[in-house]
């Protein structure tokens, strides 16, 4: 067992994850991961049964390809700014979209910022700006690995923050992404939504994997037991700041392939690129994909 012999030395993290499958986890929790065949999705809510198949996933990933490489070309010859933030809770699947988003892009364009958290300078700053370093400039994307949305929820979860930060975070939101948005910046905003068997189930196979260990954070395993309060947070951050100007798009996100699929056609979507093409593209499924409203 990997669980035995990490191959990174200090993870003492590996083994608390299944500790927790086999203790606190919900029943129903630990039934859905147990009844469930390879291909089965686990969240009863989530509107298929099975996941896409991979036939399906290929030709219009590589469809979607084509068209992130001709947006991309357009940013660049028309000086466009974009910037894609990826929320969601841990192991919802930002990581693995942001990698197939930019797979075939100019990394020189096209940059993720994954930012740690902040130092003890950083948080005697304005709260916005270690993430204003990082805005793009003509003819570059960033795509944000997590971003100041930090603030309304896991920060409100593990206390790493006052309410008072919090509140004149949620002040100042409106202003600040109306600000970008004023400058001309190209804002969508990702919402990944994971269900609690899905999202367990990933966090067994990274303790499981030795590749992927090094995911695993103590937020990660203590957050197991905050599911109702990541929920909460997440519910108010996304009331406080869906907005005609910097909507959120949630995208379910139990089956990686389709979520991959409706993040990559929410972005093309938002970007008005020559030489788009809505066939190529296709329709956004709205069983995976919509507004706040998706969350219930
Ligand atoms: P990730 O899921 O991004 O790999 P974690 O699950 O460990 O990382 O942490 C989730 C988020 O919480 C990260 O963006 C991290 O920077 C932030 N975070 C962790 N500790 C603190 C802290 N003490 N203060 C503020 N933010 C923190
Ligand atoms: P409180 O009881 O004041 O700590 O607020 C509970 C939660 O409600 C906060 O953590 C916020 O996420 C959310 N909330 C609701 N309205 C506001 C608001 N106007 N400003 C900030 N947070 C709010
Ligand atoms: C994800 O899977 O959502 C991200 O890669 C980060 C994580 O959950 O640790």
């Amino acid at each position: 067992m990997a669980k035995d012999k990490p191959v990174v030395p200090e993870l003492p993290l590996v083994g608390r994850i299944t500790d927790y499958l086999e203790g606190d986890a919900p029943k129903e929790v630990r039934k859905a991961i147990a009844g469930a065949g390879k291909k089965d999705v686990l969240d009863p809510a989530y509107p298929y049964r099975t996941e896409m198949s991979s036939s399906d996933y290929d030709a219009h990933h590589a469809r979607l390809q084509l068209q992130l490489v001709r947006m991309m070309h357009d940013v660049v010859a028309t000086g466009k700014r974009v910037v894609v933030l990826f929320e969601g809770r841990d192991a919802a699947g930002k990581g693995g979209t942001i990698e197939r988003m930019r797979e075939n892009l100019n990394p020189r364009n096209c940059y993720i910022v994954a930012l740690p958290k902040p130092t003890e300078r950083e948080a005697g700053q304005w709260y916005f700006q270690r993430y204003v370093d990082w805005l793009p400039a003509a003819g570059e994307i960033a795509l944000f690995d997590r971003s100041w949305y930090n603030r309304g929820v896991v920060e409100r979860v593990f206390g790493f923050s006052s309410d008072q930060q919090r509140h004149a975070f949620f002040r100042q939101l409106p202003g600040f992404e109306q600000t970008l948005v004023d400058d001309g910046i190209v804002l969508v905003k990702l919402w990944l939504n994971v269900g609690r068997a899905e999202q367990l189930k990933r966090f067994i196979d990274r303790e499981q994997d030795p590749l992927k260990q090094w995911k695993l954070s103590s937020i990660d395993v203590d957050g197991l037991a905050r599911w109702d309060d990541y929920t909460d947070a997440i519910r108010d951050t996304l009331n406080l700041s869906h907005s005609p100007i910097a909507p959120w798009t949630v995208i379910r996100s139990d089956d990686k392939r389709r979520a991959r699929i409706a993040a990559m056609q929410t972005v093309l979507n938002a970007i008005d690129y020559a030489g788009r093409d809505a066939d190529a593209i296709g329709a956004v499924d709205p069983l995976i994909a919509g507004g706040p409203a998706m969350l219930d």
